[in-house]
């Protein structure tokens, strides 16, 4: 992916209003839709561990409920090392939407490393053509 320069200071700007004080891993996301259109979220923990709730699935929320069911780039940001893929909860919530998403990831140093949706996530799951996705 051309990492475009916007996309990934939105995921960084969202890292910076995540509320992640269990894990201290603040993570922001920032979702580009295919008309241009920029969604962020950034991780919000819960006392109660599973509760929390991951950048990538609060940004395509935000997305969504905005009325954008069709992207283009998933942009991820954090202060670790290594850039970190979305995780596999947050691959599976993507794929609902489609699965011609370009996502890059930056780490603490600037570092990025970017995939395809396919790539991560070779198989997901469908219910029987149910799904309305980026269609509805
Ligand atoms: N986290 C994300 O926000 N995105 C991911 O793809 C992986 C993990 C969050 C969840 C939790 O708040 C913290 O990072 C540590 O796992």
């Amino acid at each position: 992916m051309t990492a475009d320069g916007g996309l990934l200071d939105a995921a960084r700007g969202a890292k910076e209003r995540a509320y992640a004080p269990y894990s201290e891993f603040r993570v922001g996301a920032a979702l580009q839709s295919t008309d241009g259109r920029i969604f962020t979220g950034c991780n919000v923990e819960n006392a109660s561990y599973p509760v929390g709730l991951c950048a990538e699935r609060v940004a395509l929320g935000t997305a969504v409920a905005s009325g954008a069911r069709r992207f283009a780039r998933l942009a991820i940001a954090s202060d670790a090392e290594t850039p970190t893929p979305p995780c596999g909860m947050c691959r599976q919530a993507l794929s609902e939407f489609g699965m011609a998403l370009e996502i890059v990831s930056t780490s603490r140093e600037g570092l990025c490393v970017s995939w395809g949706l396919e790539d991560l996530l070779p198989a997901h799951f469908e219910l029987e053509d149910r799904g309305e996705g980026a269609d509805g």
